[in-house]
């Protein structure tokens, strides 16, 4: 099994890092526009690697033929929002470079599935799903494995000890989150049903602040969380596990929503995205998750009019 990481940055790196001490697959391929930095991290995962006895292989590269026959394509590309920059201005320079990664996975991998990490996550990802031209099952935005982590941590921290905890946070990798009290659970007890409303609050405050806390301690958003976000989605895929995982995917109807991305619990397999699977959600969640959708919409006009002024649609 051959994965290609696109971005040897902190989340890059870090999901190498991982699949390599893992051995999730048998071949990682490193590409980064900066091949220096690409191949320090991987001159040094080989060597850890060594160390731990795992067989994984890493390649190091600034040449898409090198992705060719990749099973997986992950995509951690971008650059982060500088000062005096609008989200706008990010967002036209980021389309750009999902632009760049798509054409070369269509060219060089194009059986692949693709997993878009590069934020705005939603976007990115319908940009991914335009561009490539792959079925919707081959285009899996990673967020909410993520914030449902964050969601888990949360609870964790209200709770004596237990570890079987399972959150689940739906709609857009942003502010617009839908942590889903009713459908998280500690000892298959609803999280909704065991805490009082002032905590479920918290809750959900902690999660949609989770990554902005972090980057308030180290300058930079978080890695080590996501890159276990990704792993376990390739894991998903590689072993067939048909796993049931929140991930952005486009929607035709499903969830009352269309000609969006966005997240949504899914099931995970060996095709990539199986099957949208059906949440009842209450009044209220539905109302949160609408929100979250119209919260694309304005983001996806600036894509629609690029693709269009690129004549790739
Ligand atoms: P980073 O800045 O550490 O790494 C980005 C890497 O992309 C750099 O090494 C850069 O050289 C490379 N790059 C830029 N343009 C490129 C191009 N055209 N071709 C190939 N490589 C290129 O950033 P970090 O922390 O690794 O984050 C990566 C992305 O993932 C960001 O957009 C970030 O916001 C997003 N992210 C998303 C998460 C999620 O849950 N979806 C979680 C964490 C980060
Ligand atoms: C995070 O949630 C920035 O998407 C990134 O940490």
């Amino acid at each position: 099994m051959k994965v290609s990481v696109i971005g040897a940055g902190n989340v890059g790196a870090s999901t190498c890092y991982l699949m390599i001490a893992k051995e999730i697959c048998s071949q990682v391929v490193l590409l980064d526009i900066n091949r220096s930095i690409a191949q320090g991290k991987a001159i040094d995962m080989m060597q850890a690697s060594i160390t731990l006895g795992t067989k994984t292989d890493i390649k190091t590269t600034h040449d898409y033929k090198d992705i060719e026959n990749s099973d997986i394509v992950v995509i951690t590309a971008g650059i982060p929002r500088k000062e005096g920059m609008s989200r706008e201005d990010l967002l036209h320079i980021n389309i750009k470079i999902m632009e760049e990664v798509v054409l070369n996975i269509k060219k060089f991998a194009p059986n692949s599935i693709i997993i878009v990490v590069s934020n705005p996550l939603d976007i990115m990802n319908y940009t991914a799903f335009k561009l490539s031209g792959f079925s919707k099952n081959r285009v899996i935005g990673m967020g909410g494995i993520l914030d449902s982590a964050r969601m888990a941590y949360a609870i964790s921290k209200r709770v004596d000890k237990t570890k079987d905890i399972k959150a689940c946070v739906i709609g857009t990798h942003s502010e617009y989150m839908v942590p889903l009290l009713s459908h998280s659970f500690v000892y298959n007890k609803a999280v909704k049903d065991i805490f009082d409303k002032k905590t479920c609050d918290e809750i959900v405050q902690e999660t949609k602040n989770g990554g902005a806390q972090i980057v308030k301690f180290l300058q930079t958003s978080a890695y080590y969380a996501p890159a276990a976000s990704i792993c376990t989605l390739v894991e998903a895929i590689f072993n067939d596990t048909k796993s049931l995982l929140p991930c952005s995917v486009w929607l035709e109807g499903e969830y009352s929503a269309s000609g969006v991305s966005i997240g949504v619990p899914v099931v995970v397999g060996r095709n990539g995205i199986e099957k949208i699977f059906d949440l009842p959600l209450s009044k209220e969640e539905d109302e949160k998750f609408q929100e979250s959708v119209n919260s694309l919409r304005d983001s996806l006009v600036i894509v629609d009019e690029y693709l269009q002024n690129t004549n790739l649609n």
